[in-house]
């Protein structure tokens, strides 16, 4: 199934209690993301081979409420570990990524799955596929929820195996991803208000 394409589409209102001058509009609902997260499951579901072990590797922190969710639907058995990685620490020089938590699990002969809350430019999820085949994984694919249009794809980025959503490109909140580790708790996706006093050049 194709990604669900919200590029055109305008924003909402957000909900009540969470309104907050910082916030622009929702631009996609708790009922749609819980939809289209059971349609990504089912999908990866029916793809998986079984012929060796299953890992999912989330990254930290952005992907913690859409892994929580995907796996939740499977019966499959699954290894599931964490690899955190950072592109916005304060000593990160632009391009380069911090890995603030190790895995814990061995790759080798094993079927992994990366999940990623967006991808952007593709360079973190191309610098950690790069990292992830030096452990001989048995095959190794990529999902994430996110996946912003971009005019011109960088010689640097990769493509995400399984999509959740087309959007457009503007900084999004919610549903794990954060601003300033703000609103990663909100059960939707948000668009952060680029005009609003806190978040000028923040
Ligand atoms: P990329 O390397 O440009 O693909 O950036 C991907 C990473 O940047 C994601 O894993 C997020 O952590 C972060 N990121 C990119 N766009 C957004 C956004 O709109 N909101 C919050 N985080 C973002
Ligand atoms: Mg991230």
């Amino acid at each position: 199934m194709k990604p669900v394409d919200l590029t055109l589409k305008g924003l909402e209102p957000v909900p009540t209690p969470w309104n907050s001058d910082m916030l622009k509009g929702m631009m996609i609902s708790s009922e749609l993301i819980q939809k289209r997260v059971g349609e990504l499951a089912d999908e990866i579901d029916r793809s998986m081979p079984d012929d060796k072990p299953v890992v999912v590797l989330s990254l930290l922190s952005g992907a913690f409420l859409f892994t929580a969710d995907l796996v939740r639907h499977w019966r499959f058995s699954i290894e599931l570990d964490f690899m955190g990685v950072s592109s916005y620490g304060k000593n990160v020089a632009s391009g380069e990524l911090s890995w603030t938590h190790p895995m814990q699990i061995d790759l080798k002969e094993k079927h992994v799955l990366v999940i990623d809350d967006i991808l952007d430019t593709g360079q973190t999820l191309r610098k950690v596929t790069d990292k992830l085949h030096l452990s001989q994984p048995a095959s190794l694919r990529t999902c994430v929820l996110l996946r912003k249009e971009r005019q011109q794809p960088s010689e640097h980025s990769v493509n995400a195996d399984f999509v959740g959503f087309f959007i457009p490109d503007q900084f999004v909140v919610g549903y794990g991803l954060d601003f300033a580790l703000q609103f990663r708790q909100l059960p939707f996706i948000g668009v952060l208000d680029a005009h609003a006093p806190h978040t000028a050049n923040d």
